[in-house]
């Protein structure tokens, strides 16, 4: 069971469309069993997936916070043959005041993520974490449940800040912690548009993560940003765009660069 988490701190920078579409892919075409679980209250993985998850009775926030609630209860099968989510809503957003006093608040995830692993009748090969647009307690929990970090870097202004800070987030937490994963795996330029500012940051990304960039670069396409709005993978939507098959490449990328990897 590979854990890979899409995590940017600012907002709008296809954290969701990446888990969501590349989970997707490896479910219908690959023929994993793939988990996505939601780490942001505001729910999108279940809204892109056409899940209405605002009333769920039982999201990640139980698990994370109740110990009698089992994984398995959590699960939500999806539309999509072997991708199931655990979904999130508002209520994720009471998780750091709640868990405030315990001990072991940043491992509350990779506690559960052990015993899902251990669980012989809900064996996922991969498991796509979607984080939240902030560095909280929910991140902390997130990287140190995860094997390998992406990174989807939206190229508009300031787009650069948010990426020194992932790294340092991720350098903290494996330190706090002790452990040797994640390592930063993927750093995906997004939302491209042809202009001389996103051009230059691309070229600054290169020098910056020469080992970690992806050699796919996410254009601004209409087809995934209305398969999103239609609660609709692009696979669903519009299996043959030009967005279709730009996240196809970059599915392989993920593959090839983090996936098949033994190492984190
Ligand atoms: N390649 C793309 N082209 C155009 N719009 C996109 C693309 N990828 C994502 N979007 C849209 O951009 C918005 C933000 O994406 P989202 O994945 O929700 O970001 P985040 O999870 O990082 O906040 C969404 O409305 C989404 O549909
Ligand atoms: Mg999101």
């Amino acid at each position: 069971m590979k854990v890979i988490s899409f995590i940017n701190e600012k907002g709008g920078t296809c954290k969701t469309t990446l888990a969501v579409n590349l989970g997707a892919y490896f479910a219908l075409y690959k023929k994993k069993r793939v988990l996505l679980i939601d780490m942001d209250s505001q729910g999108h993985v279940g809204k892109s997936l056409g899940l209405d998850v605002r009333n769920a009775p039982i999201t990640v926030f139980e698990l994370l916070t109740d110990k009698h609630v089992s994984v398995a209860e959590t699960l939500m099968s999806t539309r999509i043959e072997n991708l199931d989510i655990i979904a999130a809503n508002k209520r994720l957003a009471e998780f750091p005041q709640t868990v405030a006093r315990r001990a072991d608040n940043t491992r509350l995830l990779s506690k559960r993520l052990e015993e899902l692993e251990a669980d012989e009748s809900e064996k996922y090969d991969y498991v796509f974490i979607d984080a939240p647009p902030s560095l909280g307690l929910i991140t902390r929990n997130i990287i140190a449940a995860s094997h390998s970090v992406v990174l989807p870097v939206a190229l508009t202004y300031l787009s650069m800040d948010g990426c020194a800070e992932v790294v340092a987030s991720i350098n903290q937490v494996r330190a706090d912690e002790g452990i040797e994963n994640p390592g930063l795996g993927l750093v995906v330029p997004t939302l491209y548009r042809p202009t001389n500012l996103a051009n230059a940051i691309i070229v600054k990304l290169n020098t910056y993560f020469p080992e970690q960039l992806s050699q796919i670069v996410v254009s601004y396409n209409v087809q995934i940003d209305e398969a999103q709005s239609f609660g609709q993978t692009v696979w669903e939507y519009a299996p043959s765009s030009r967005g279709a098959a730009m996240l196809e490449k970059l599915a392989l990328e993920l593959y090839r660069k983090v996936l098949a990897r033994k190492a984190g």
